[in-house]
């Protein structure tokens, strides 16, 4: 239903966005992305580039007076950094451009990617590899929350690990601390040894990794299908944020620890929602319907639909490939032992990672929101979903005849 796409360079002279098949007549705001571009660029463990760029996406179609159109959304996100690599990254042909790279990364994109595009410059690999590219993602995304929000959904993030140190915590998140977190975490002994953690590996020219859980609110049930592969909303989510740049893996709810569980230890017992202010209690924000259950294990999806319950979906995020300290490696011209390239690189990207996931999941649920419920301008689809929403509860089921 909708889609996006980008296009840009890390070191280019920016970053294109369109976004398309959105409803007319919802608000949409260039300070309201920026919040998520800003969240972006923060976290404890980023390198210099997040100095230079003051990322703000510029609407250039699709919104006409702050609100929608029904038109493809187009935006245009400027590297400020451009200025410093005009000649590397020129268009145009120019003598000796500088700055090839030629020294293999494991882990980044370079081998394969040079192999693939028959390049001598690991360069034109890694500049579309890097994932500046996911500012781009931040912006589509934020459209999507924007349109989410009509329907009283959010979607949020949090850090749960960093380098093997895991946060306590329970739901529902206390977003206002995450928030404030240098690193996104909600637990603030944890937060206090990741960024020791994240100093460390930096004195030492090494890099971290970790886990982020991205968490969507609001939700109605029916989202997704049972019916096919690709309309699995559980499996939509996991393409999602599998794109990510450095994610390795990806669970819905408690999806790893299903593995270790017994069915009676895993699964969200349905329960009435009674007169004496049960639901009230629900650790959770309330599931739409007449029933709630105490427990989210399954993450929000059941059959590849949603639940009511909050989306809950978290992702791995591997240590960045670029070290200070560069691993042994192989060079692409000379077929050398050399130390690999090593250029401006962030120590840890998972805080920054966790407003990705967000956007990516927030994606996935809009395409999902708006295949359920259809509609050209927003007040359609809100008639649409309003009437749905009431025919949420038990049925009554027909008596066999005889
Ligand atoms: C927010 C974010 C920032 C990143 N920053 C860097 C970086 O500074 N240096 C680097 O080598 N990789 C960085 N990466 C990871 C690479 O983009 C990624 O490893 C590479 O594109 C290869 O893709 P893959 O890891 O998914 O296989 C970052 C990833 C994310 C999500």
């Amino acid at each position: 239903m909708v889609k996006y796409m980008t296009a840009g360079e890390s070191h280019g002279k920016g970053l294109t966005i369109i976004v398309e098949g959105f409803p007319a007549g919802f608000a949409i705001s260039e300070d309201g992305i920026q919040e998520d571009l800003a969240r972006r660029q923060r976290g404890y463990g980023r390198g210099g580039r997040q100095l230079i760029e003051k990322d703000r996406a510029e609407l250039l179609s699709g919104v006409r007076h702050g609100l929608t159109m029904g038109s493809p959304i187009s935006m245009w996100l400027e590297n400020k950094d451009f200025a410093n690599w005009h000649k590397v990254m020129s268009t145009e042909p120019v003598e000796e451009p500088g700055n090839t790279v030629t020294r293999l990364r494991a882990g980044h994109a370079d081998m394969p990617g040079t192999i693939k595009y028959g390049q001598s410059d690991v360069r034109n690999i890694l500049e579309r590899a890097s994932a500046r590219e996911t500012a781009a993602r931040v912006a589509a995304g934020s459209v999507a929350k924007h349109f989410l929000r009509e329907f009283g959904i959010e979607v949020r993030s949090h850090i749960i690990c960093i380098g093997g140190i895991w946060a306590n915590y329970d739901h529902p998140v206390d977003w206002a601390r995450v928030v404030e977190s240098p690193v996104q975490c909600v637990d603030p002994e944890a937060e206090a040894e990741m960024i020791k953690l994240i100093d460390k590996a930096k004195e030492d020219g090494d890099t971290v990794g970790g886990m982020v859980e991205v968490v969507a609110t609001g939700l109605p049930i029916g989202l997704g299908s049972h019916v096919h592969y690709e309309r699995k909303l559980d499996a939509r989510i996991a393409l999602a944020l599998m794109s990510i740049q450095a994610c390795k893996a990806v669970a819905i709810g408690n999806g790893w620890e299903a593995a270790e569980l017994l069915g009676s230890q895993y699964h969200d017992i349905l329960q009435p929602i009674e007169d004496n202010g049960h639901a009230a209690n629900q650790p959770y924000p309330s599931a739409s319907g007449p029933w709630h259950r105490d427990t989210n294990r399954t993450g929000g999806t059941e059959g590849g639909m949603s639940t009511g319950m909050p989306i809950v979906a978290r992702f791995a995020i591997k240590p960045i490939a670029t070290l200070a300290k560069p691993l042994p490696s192989v060079d692409l011209v000379t077929g050398k032992t050399v130390q690999a390239h090593y250029e401006r690189s962030d120590v840890c990207n998972v805080p920054p990672a966790g407003v990705i996931g967000e956007a990516a999941v927030a994606f996935v649920l809009a395409d999902a929101f708006l295949e359920k419920f259809g509609g050209d301008h927003i007040e359609e689809t809100r008639r649409n979903f309003e009437a749905y929403q009431k025919t949420i509860g038990p049925r009554s089921w027909p008596v066999a005849a005889g």
